[in-house]
């Protein structure tokens, strides 16, 4: 019985209990997705909602058992995952409201849903966040830090992360990026090294967006930093040798959740059965904050991007040209603002088969995109956190599951297949598994 009470209390990791505190930090505190899941996991904590969507709660891990039969276990049995009472949460947004102003502003929740949760709500309220227009061309910054340099901007985030540890001692923390999607950068002279990254903030580089300054401040504060949005961010040469030189986990880009979730799950079908496509239409409505900033062009473009480079990936359109090689791929968001966070998405696939007959799939998918977001961040935190104290730094591909563009190193092609990204997940949680020898104690304990 000793086995089972070290499991729940949180298998020890690097000197650190998956029951100490863990911070949760979120750039864009007051968004939709950020109140979304906050409102959610508090309502967890106080009148046991059910974390829907999250494989860290709800799901089980697959594995071998030393006696060679397969068998699953809970993933947070497995896992000694921070605990949901120990999480503490702060973060950064250009609009000085409480949580609880935010979560109804964002119209994602109905109050039968706040009201319980509303007075924890209350109580949380953003620090100034480092903004510029010229990266989110539809936003109004209103409550901004001020910096001569984009250095010293980074600066003041770091001294905010060691606060916030300070002032709620708390000793691990974890940054999400859950604020808008900026302007469409590529990698430039100023992101080739960590050298020319600092003298990129000391010269105000143009091509240093606000977001990198978020992750280069967390990771100097040995923090994970995870980007939700498709913003450049951590996908440069400089952030990730830091990240690698300093051991932090990085993971990103782009919450995969409604269409593009779809697309990679039907995509890897049709490769599966050699069936071909000649084109696929995507195009939704959204009527949130997120679809008015996705409205300029800058943006979109950072979007189209993203949503874009599945289908090449997945098809491998290279080495089937006879059946991918002239795909229309096109990817449309039009911002309409009756529908709120309600997307709905429409997909037209083209496709053939034999002797080339031609063929359409129709998908119509009424979502909810905060409702979808919500659980990935959830899990995102509670990984990073696992992986951080498990000694993994650098880019976590294996988190790749959760995100539209996942990143990859080494001249690797990324995944996008889901169901092959989940078993690389869990392939991962197997091997942290086995690192803290958790596997053998837990068996013991079922036999027992
Ligand atoms: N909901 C989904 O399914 C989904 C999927 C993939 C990606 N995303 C991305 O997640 C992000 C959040 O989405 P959302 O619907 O919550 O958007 P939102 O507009 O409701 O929230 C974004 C928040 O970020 C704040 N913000 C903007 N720039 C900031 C900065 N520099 N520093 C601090 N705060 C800043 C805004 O004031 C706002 O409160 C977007 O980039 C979106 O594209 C969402």
């Amino acid at each position: 019985m000793n086995t089972q009470r070290s499991l729940q209390q949180g298998v020890s990791l690097n000197g650190h209990r998956g029951s100490e505190k863990l911070g949760v930090l979120i750039v864009g505190l007051n968004g939709a997705v950020s109140t979304t899941y906050i409102a959610g996991l508090l309502s967890m904590r106080k009148v046991q909602a059910t974390p829907v969507g999250s494989l860290a709660e709800l799901g089980a891990l697959p594995f071998v058992g030393s006696n060679g039969s397969a068998t699953t276990l809970p993933v947070r049995q497995a896992l000694p995952l921070a605990n949901l009472d120990s999480i503490e949460f702060g973060g950064w947004d250009i609009r000085d409201e409480s949580l609880l102003d935010a979560t109804r502003y964002a119209d994602v929740l109905q109050e039968k849903d706040i009201t319980p949760v509303a007075e924890e709500l209350n109580m949380l309220r953003p620090v100034p966040g480092v903004f510029n227009k010229e990266y989110v061309r539809n936003l109004e910054g209103e409550y901004l830090k001020r910096g001569d340099t984009k250095f010293e901007l980074m600066e003041q985030i770091r001294e905010d992360i060691r606060r916030f540890k300070v002032t709620h001692d708390v000793d691990r923390v974890v940054v999400i990026w859950c604020a808008s999607t900026e302007v469409y950068l590529e990698t430039s002279e100023a992101h080739e090294n960590i050298t020319a990254f600092e003298e990129g903030m000391r010269n105000n580089d143009p091509s240093i967006a606000p977001s990198m300054l978020y992750a280069w401040a967390a990771i100097l504060e040995n923090t994970p930093f995870l980007n939700g949005a498709p913003n450049l961010t951590v996908d440069t040469p400089a952030i990730v040798d830091l990240a690698t030189k300093h051991n932090v986990v990085i993971a990103g880009k782009d919450f995969k959740t409604g269409q593009t979730m779809l697309k990679t799950v039907l995509a890897p079908m049709l490769k599966a059965r050699m069936l071909g496509l000649t084109g696929w239409f995507s195009s939704n409505i959204l009527g949130n904050r997120d679809g008015e900033v996705l409205d300029d062009p800058g943006s979109f473009k950072t979007k189209e991007t993203s949503k874009l480079s599945v289908l090449d990936y997945i098809l491998d359109t290279e080495k089937n040209p006879e059946l991918y090689g002239d795909i229309h791929h096109t990817v449309r968001i039009y911002y309409y603002p009756p529908r709120g966070d309600n997307k709905e998405g429409w997909d037209n696939i083209d496709l053939f088969g034999w002797m080339g007959y031609p063929m359409q799939i129709k998908v119509n998918f009424l979502c909810r995109d905060s409702i979808l977001a919500a659980p990935v961040v959830h899990d995102l935190v509670l990984f990073a956190d696992l992986a951080q104290r498990a000694g993994l730094g650098g880019v976590q591909e294996w988190l790749g599951f959760y995100f539209k563009s996942p990143m990859a190193t080494g001249g690797h092609k990324p995944e996008h297949d889901l169901f092959a990204q989940r078993d690389a997940l869990h392939a991962k949680l197997r091997e942290i598994m086995q690192k803290l020898s958790v596997i053998s104690t837990v068996e013991v304990e079922t036999e027992a």
